[in-house]
């Protein structure tokens, strides 16, 4: 009678392996931080990497770094006409596109929702929620209308819950993770799905860290904060075709907060 396997997992997980090869990417926020990990994963599972950010520098210094096939262009994904001239571009230099990562986003308001002024409530939806609804479009309208698509947008578990000083990034978050439903059920077959990290050591990050981080990992039940490269496997799997029956749905990543409750 067989008593072990010789070669358990390997056989077992052979067939996960995410292969990307043969599809292009548009990654905005790539620069550093989550978006950085994410064109990184992806580029070295196969995919044609277009990375995008503001800094031009920055994109080619990230670009280096990567090991894959990988191009930049600098732009704003709040400036309402970037996201058509980007992606064209992006079809231009790799002949097609195929999984489109809403990543960039803003937080230039720590305070009170109330106590909000105009010009910071709306950096916040044009950067984080206008951008991604616009690219989205200009993704449709040029790529994906013709071949479906994948569309991965970066949400944050603030968008499912409230929180002290965050309250107007989280409202944009919130409508990311419905936007993200809603695009699902009207532009299907192109899958829409999206990611809700938890605390991840980026720069954006870095005053929570600094703050609470530390606390916050001993509360987690897997002891410790987000990596970049964390939310990076995520998407890549759920841009992939093993990911093929899922959309409209929002992914929570966060070693664990969600079940103690733990939050900062
Ligand atoms: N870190 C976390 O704990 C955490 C948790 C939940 C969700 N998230 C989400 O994860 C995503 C990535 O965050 P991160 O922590 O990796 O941030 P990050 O390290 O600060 O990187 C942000 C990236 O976005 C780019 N960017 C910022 N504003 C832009 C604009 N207007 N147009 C184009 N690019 C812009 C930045 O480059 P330039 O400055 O050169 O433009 C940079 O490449 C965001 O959507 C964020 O909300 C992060």
């Amino acid at each position: 009678m067989p008593t072990a396997s010789p070669n358990p997992s390997p056989t077992r997980f052979d067939w996960m392996q995410i292969d990307l090869t043969g599809k292009v990417a548009l990654v905005t926020g790539a620069s550093r931080g989550i978006g950085a990990a994410i064109a990184s994963t992806m580029a070295s599972s196969g995919a044609k990497v277009m990375l995008t950010s503001r800094k031009q520098a920055d994109l080619e210094a990230t670009a280096a770094e990567i090991d894959g096939e990988v191009d930049v262009i600098a732009a704003h994904v709040g400036d309402a006409d970037s996201g058509d001239a980007t992606i064209a571009a992006t079809i231009e230099r790799f002949g097609r596109l195929d999984i489109l990562v809403n990543n960039a986003a803003t937080n230039p308001y720590y305070g009170p929702t109330l106590g909000v002024d105009v010009p910071r409530w709306d950096k916040t939806f044009e950067v984080n929620l206008r951008g991604p609804l616009l690219w989205s479009a200009a993704a449709h309208r040029l790529a994906f209308a013709e071949q479906p698509g994948v569309i991965v947008n970066i949400a944050s578990v603030g968008g499912l819950r409230t929180e002290g000083a965050l309250g107007v990034y989280n409202l944009t978050k919130a409508a990311l993770i419905h936007l993200t439903r809603q695009l699902a059920g009207e532009i299907g077959p192109t899958r829409v799905v999206g990611i809700a990290p938890g605390l991840v050591t980026t720069d954006f990050a870095q005053v929570l860290v600094d703050n609470f981080g530390e606390r916050l990992a001993a509360e987690l039940p897997l002891g410790r904060l987000g990596d970049p490269s964390d939310i990076a496997n995520l998407a890549t799997f759920l841009a992939s075709d093993l990911a093929a029956w899922i959309t409209g749905e929002t992914y929570v990543i966060d070693g664990g907060a969600g079940v103690r409750g733990a939050s900062f």
